[in-house]
């Protein structure tokens, strides 16, 4: 239980959020079955990453861990993964699990995957369908629908897979899996989600294609180890650019955010109801766009439409989205995000109703939800549910609550951002610290 007091100054500094998460976990992935050693810097030390280590290392591979943040990551090529000698936990991690069932469905083994209670009640079928479409077996509870899933994987054949889903975990686990199969593997999304194991595999000298909402890659590529740098993560920021927009006054530096536009979609948002965000330093590193950003706080939010192809461009920013939402002037309507429903928890009814205990007024639909806005949050106590995103959200809330929040379950931030409390207390004093 972590108890948060209402912000009573503005909220000032500059700090730096830990490593994406995303580009974290596929570091590891590709570093594992390429040739040589991965150097990977800015590596997030959170649960979920811990676990793709973990994984890795069972089937095979050696990573050392120089510092939290710094990894050593000795590949053994897709053919030097060997068969695993027990089930593999990803604890909560859903990109963990359905990117290496990809993975390990083009090797010729068995390997059974499972996870935490939230990870097994995570629909899997939407990697299990495409491949046993390329030819593996794959089996799970409910006829593989759920975790645990175990998967006798080889003798891959490629496939052009359309995806009923906008889901890079869906897009790389076919890609992954594709990389087994002789020929081009290609996904089609209904809109284009996160690019980043695109143009990580093209990094490490795949052989890919993208064209509109498809991605094609080469199988059976010779992958050469890398130096790595992994940005911070713009689903971290996202916390502390809510929370400076709400609180008047602040002035808030988050430095070397990673600003790839399949993932910018918070920026539009925010910028849609009014809060000022500069993109600052833009550069490049590890094939991916970097930037500081600099928000100030104290501007009235107003409403706005959250739908269509910018729903995966911000999916996990919709719990701390919903609380900017709450206290704009107006009302803000969130749709075409049924996904929100499969994620660590049911994001759409966890979010209406830990918000509506500190005085939201918001409508749950079965796609999204309305939030009517104009809210004077009051204090309160309300939980997680085991949600890391949820819980961070909550504490974002607190900041301009009437009173004090408890947030139950608080300690789920530590899936994807140790240290985010310390960040805000930081905050809060007058002097984020660099990480
Ligand atoms: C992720 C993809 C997204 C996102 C998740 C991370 C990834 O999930 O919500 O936090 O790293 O590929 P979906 O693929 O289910 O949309």
């Amino acid at each position: 239980m972590v108890t948060l007091e209402p912000a009573r100054k503005p909220l000032k500094g500059a700090l730096r959020v830990p490593g994406d998460k995303s580009i974290s976990h596929r570091a590891v992935i590709l570093g594992g079955i390429a040739r040589g050693t991965t150097e990977i810097t800015g590596f997030l030390p959170g649960a979920d990453c811990l676990a793709t280590v973990r994984c890795m290392q069972a089937l095979g591979v050696t990573v050392e861990v120089l510092a939290p943040d710094h990894l050593k990551v000795t590949g053994v090529g897709l053919e030097g993964l060997r068969e695993p000698a027990d089930v593999l936990d990803v604890g909560n991690s859903g990109t963990t699990i359905r990117l290496l069932a990809g993975l390990v469905a083009g090797r010729p083994y068995l390997t059974v995957l499972t996870g935490d209670a939230s990870i097994r009640r995570r629909p899997m079928d939407r990697v299990a369908v495409p491949l046993r479409q390329m030819g593996a077996q794959v089996d799970g509870r409910e006829g593989g629908r759920l975790a645990p899933l175990v998967i006798r994987g080889g003798g891959l054949r490629p496939i052009h897979y359309r995806s009923p889903v906008a889901s890079a975990q869906v897009k790389s686990a076919v890609l992954l899996a594709g990389l087994s199969a002789e020929g081009e593997t290609g996904v089609t999304e209904p809109a284009r989600s996160r690019d980043h194991t695109e143009r990580m595999l093209a990094g490490f000298g795949a052989r890919v294609r993208v064209e509109g909402t498809t991605a094609w890659v080469e199988g059976r590529p010779r992958l050469e180890g890398q130096r790595l740098e992994v940005p911070g993560d713009i689903s971290s920021a996202a916390f502390f650019l809510v929370a400076a927009a709400l609180v008047p006054g602040s002035e808030v530096l988050i430095e070397n955010v990673g600003v790839n536009p399949t993932r910018t979609g918070i920026l539009d948002a925010l910028r849609a109801m009014g809060a000022p965000i500069e993109v600052l330093n833009l550069r490049e590193a590890a094939g991916e766009p970097v930037a500081d950003l600099l928000v100030r706080g104290g501007q009235a939010l107003r409403g706005t439409v959250i739908a269509g192809n910018l729903i995966p461009r911000l999916i996990d920013e919709i719990p701390v989205l919903a609380v900017a939402a709450a206290v704009a002037e107006g009302p803000t309507e969130i749709r075409d995000a049924a996904e929100l429903r499969v994620k660590e928890s049911d994001r759409i009814a966890a979010v209406a109703a830990e918000l509506r205990k500190l005085g939201a007024r918001v409508e749950e639909r079965p796609d999204g939800m309305i939030i009517e806005g104009g809210a004077r949050l009051q204090g309160g106590q309300v939980e997680s549910h085991g949600d890391h995103r949820l819980a961070m959200a909550l504490a974002v809330a607190a900041q301009v609550a009437a009173g004090p929040v408890q947030i139950a379950g608080a300690e789920a931030v530590g899936v994807s951002f140790p240290g985010f409390f310390e960040h805000l207390q930081a905050l809060r004093r007058g002097g984020g610290a660099a990480e």
